[in-house]
C-alpha cells in the first residue's frame, strides 16, 4: 500500500519536497541489551523491516571505538546486513574515550575506508572535536581512494558550523564532505527546534553546504511531542536543498524502555513488528506526506476511534495506548483517500 501512496503522489504531480534519505540509528555494534525491556527482534530484523514497510534508506550504524576495535568481525556483519536491505548505510564511529588518539582513529578509518571504498552506498560520519583531526582524518580517508561522503560531527546545540565548512579534501575541494547534525526535542517539547534550524539552513544555503540529521528525536508518550517533532520533522523535509537526511534516534539493540531512552524500537505484537507513534508519524509520515501538512496528517489519524489525542497539548498526561500500526495503517489509507 505504501508503494502504491508514493506511486499515488508522483501521478498526481504532488510529490513532495522531501529530504533524499530517510532512516534509523540502529545500535548493535555496542554491547547488546541484558537487562530491562530489551528489543524483540535484533538490529538486522529491523532494518528489513524498516526498508519493506516503511521505505527507510539510510540506517546510522554507531559503534564506539573500542567496540570495534575488540570485534570488528560482528560490526561488519551488521553493515552486510544494512547493504542487504538496499538502503545506504552510514558508519558512525564514536569514542568513548576523550583520549582516543590522533594516531588510533586514523588507523582505524583506514581500514574501514580501504574495505568499504568500493561501496557507494556506504557514508562515513566522524567524531571529534578537534578540527585538525578532523582535517587528518579526512585526508586519511581519502588517500585510501575512497570518495564516499564524510559527515562532519556539528552535534553540540547550537552547532557551530564555522570550522567545519574550512576543513577540505586533500585536491582542495569540499566534494562530499557535509555536516552531521543533532536535533533533539527538550523533555516538554517546548519547542519544534525550528529557530534554530532555520540559522543552521542559513548558515550552510550561503555556504553551498549540506547537512545530515543523524540523530534525532522527542519523548514518547506525550501528544504535544508527537506535535512538535512532527512540525521539527516536516520542516526539514522542506529544506531538501540543506538538509539531506533525517536519522532517528534509535532502534536496534538498545532497551526498548521507551521514557529512558528515546527509544523508537518497533515493538512485537500479533506477529509482526510494529512501530511506535513517533516514528509511524513524525518520521515516516511527514516524509512520506509532506505535502498534506502535519496538522491534516493529524486529524487523518481519527482519533476518536484510534484514542490517540493530538490536538489537546494541554492534556500532558493523554497516552497513546494504541498500537501505531493502526495510526500507522489510518494514516496511510488517509492519504490515499485523500487522492
Ligand atoms: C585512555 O584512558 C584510559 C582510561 O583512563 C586508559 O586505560 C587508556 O590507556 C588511555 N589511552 C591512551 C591512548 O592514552
Ligand atoms: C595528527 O596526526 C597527523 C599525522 O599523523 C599530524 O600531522 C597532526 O598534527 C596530528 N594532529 C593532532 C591534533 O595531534
Ligand atoms: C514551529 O513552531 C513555531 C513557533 O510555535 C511555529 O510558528 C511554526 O509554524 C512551527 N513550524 C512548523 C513547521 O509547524
Amino acid at each position: 500500500m505504501l508503494v502504491n501512496v508514493i506511486t499515488s503522489f508522483a501521478f498526481a504531480g504532488l510529490t513532495a519536497a522531501r529530504v533524499q534519505f530517510i532512516g534509523a540509528s540502529i545500535t548493535g555494534g555496542d554491547p547488546q541489551c541484558t537487562a530491562g525491556a530489551c528489543p524483540p527482534t535484533s538490529g538486522e530484523a529491523q532494518m528489513e523491516h524498516f526498508a519493506k514497510d516503511n521505505m527507510m534508506n539510510l540506517f546510522r550504524l554507531p559503534i564506539s571505538s573500542q567496540s570495534f576495535a575488540s570485534d570488528s568481525q560482528s560490526y561488519d556483519r551488521l553493515v552486510q546486513s544494512c547493504i542487504a536491505t538496499g538502503a545506504s548505510c552510514l558508519l558512525s564511529i564514536t569514542s568513548a574515550l576523550s583520549n582516543t588518539t590522533n594516531t588510533s582513529s586514523a588507523s582505524l578509518w583506514t581500514q574501514l575506508a580501504t574495505k568499504y571504498s568500493s561501496t557507494p552506498s556506504i557514508l562515513f560520519e566522524l567524531s571529534s572535536d578537534s578540527s585538525t583531526i578532523l582535517q587528518t582524518l579526512i585526508t586519511t580517508i581519502r588517500t585510501t581512494g575512497a570518495t564516499n561522503p564524510i559527515l562532519l560531527p556539528a552535534t553540540n546545540s547550537p552547532p557551530n558550523l564555522t570550522p567545519l565548512l574550512s576543513l577540505t579534501n586533500p585536491d582542495g575541494t569540499t566534494s562530499n564532505l557535509h555536516l552531521a547534525l543533532h536535533a533533539f526535542l527538550d523533555a516538554d517539547c517546548t519547542t519544534n527546534n525550528t529557530a534554530t534550524l532555520t540559522e543552521v539552513a542559513s548558515v550552510l544555503r550561503t555556504a553551498g553546504r549540506k547537512a545530515v540529521i543523524t540523530e534525532t528525536g522527542a519523548a514518547p508518550g506525550n501528544p504535544l511531542c508527537l506535535v512538535r517533532f512532527c512540525e521539527q520533522n516536516k520542516f526539514v523535509n522542506d529544506n531538501p536543498d540543506v538538509f539531506m537526511g533525517l536519522v532517528s534516534w534509535g532502534a536496534g539493540g538498545a532497551e526498548t524502555e521507551p521514557e529512558a531512552l528515546l527509544s523508537q524500537t518497533p515493538l512485537w505484537e500479533g506477529g509482526r513488528l510494529v512501530d511506535q507513534p513517533l516514528m509511524a508519524q513524525c518520521v515516516v509520515g511527514t516524509w512520506i506526506g509532506s505535502t498534506v501538512g502535519v496538522s491534516k496528517l493529524l486529524q487523518i489519524g481519527e482519533p476518536e476511534k484510534t484514542g490517540v489525542t493530538v490536538d489537546a497539548p494541554r492534556s500532558g498526561s493523554a497516552r497513546l495506548s494504541v498500537p501505531c500500526w493502526v495510526v500507522a495503517s489510518v494514516l496511510y489509507f488517509g492519504i490515499s483517500g485523500l487522492l
